[in-house]
């Protein structure tokens, strides 16, 4: 079984780079002694170089050693070249960046990051060897069926992508819009079972474009609302279709963001029959 992969998106939080470094060493501390479960850590662009620097994050991937994976909010689809204010993936993988945040809810709704973009996007994050968490979510949930929004828009992002290119890496994130703490919709995260469902679209809609074998080594996360009481919840009550959650709000907090670690670390001891 693959570890679950836990991704803290910081978002545009927290403002000094000595808080930035503060709240990512309780994470380095405590993920230290985990062993089931994989962390990343997505910290603004400013602070991502004093990080890399600090803990050797760069080095200690390249030898496959690194306790805490750095990810990118976000990346441009070109190398080099006359882009005011982007970032490229290769100056992301040059700081130790290991995965990139593509296609956030946030982006497509403040920045009108549109499905072509975020295709092309995900095809220079997969180029230059980055793995991308793409995310994919409707706007509002309207009766019990998976909304076929999600389905689109993967299609959509994938568009055109060899499949070996994409297998090995890709990770899909479920965000429903509605349940982000930032869409408007509260703090109510999305039912395990409802997930488990998705889950299981996503795969079947990858499984039709690229075949089975895809589908089943695709990584897929859950986003939206998540705590450290809910977090156990999307791994023990879905049959392990759900392979990782993606946390904004509650991974500032330091105490909670030790607690999610410490709830996924469990489910996915004991799916293992660890006791
Ligand atoms: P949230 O954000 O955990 O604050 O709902 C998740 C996300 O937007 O990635």
């Amino acid at each position: 079984m693959t570890k679950p992969l836990i991704v803290f998106n910081w978002k545009m939080n927290p403002q000094t780079e000595a808080e930035a470094v503060e709240l990512f060493s309780h994470v380095w501390t405590r993920v230290k002694t985990a062993k089931y479960a994989a962390v990343a850590v997505a910290p603004p662009f400013p602070f991502l170089s004093s990080i890399e620097k600090r803990w050797g994050i760069r080095d200690l991937e390249v030898r496959g050693e690194a306790p805490v994976h750095l990810a990118a909010q976000d990346a441009f689809w070109e190398r080099e070249g006359a882009y005011t204010g982007e970032i490229s993936p290769a100056m992301e993988t040059g700081l130790g960046v290991t995965y990139v945040i593509l296609g956030h809810s946030e982006r497509r709704r403040f920045l009108g990051e549109t499905d072509a973009m975020v295709n092309a996007k995900l095809r220079a994050a997969l180029e230059y060897g980055l793995r991308p968490i793409l995310c994919i979510g409707e706007e509002m949930r309207e009766g019990n069926s998976v909304p076929e929004l999600v389905g689109t828009q993967l299609k959509n992002a994938v568009h055109d992508i060899p499949p070996l290119l994409l297998e090995a890496s890709l990770i899909v994130a479920y965000e429903p819009v509605w349940a982000i703490s930032s869409g408007g919709g509260g703090l109510s995260a999305d039912t395990p079972s409802d997930m488990h469902k998705t889950a299981i679209y996503i795969r079947k809609v990858l499984a039709e474009l690229y075949g089975e074998g895809c589908a089943e080594r695709v990584r897929v996360l859950y986003g939206g609302s998540v705590t450290a009481e809910n977090a156990s919840s999307f791994f023990t009550e879905t049959e392990r279709t759900v392979n990782g959650v993606l946390v904004g709000r509650a991974s500032l907090n330091i105490e909670e963001a030790g607690k999610i670690i410490g709830a996924v670390e469990l489910a996915a001891a004991l799916a293992l029959g660890v006791s």
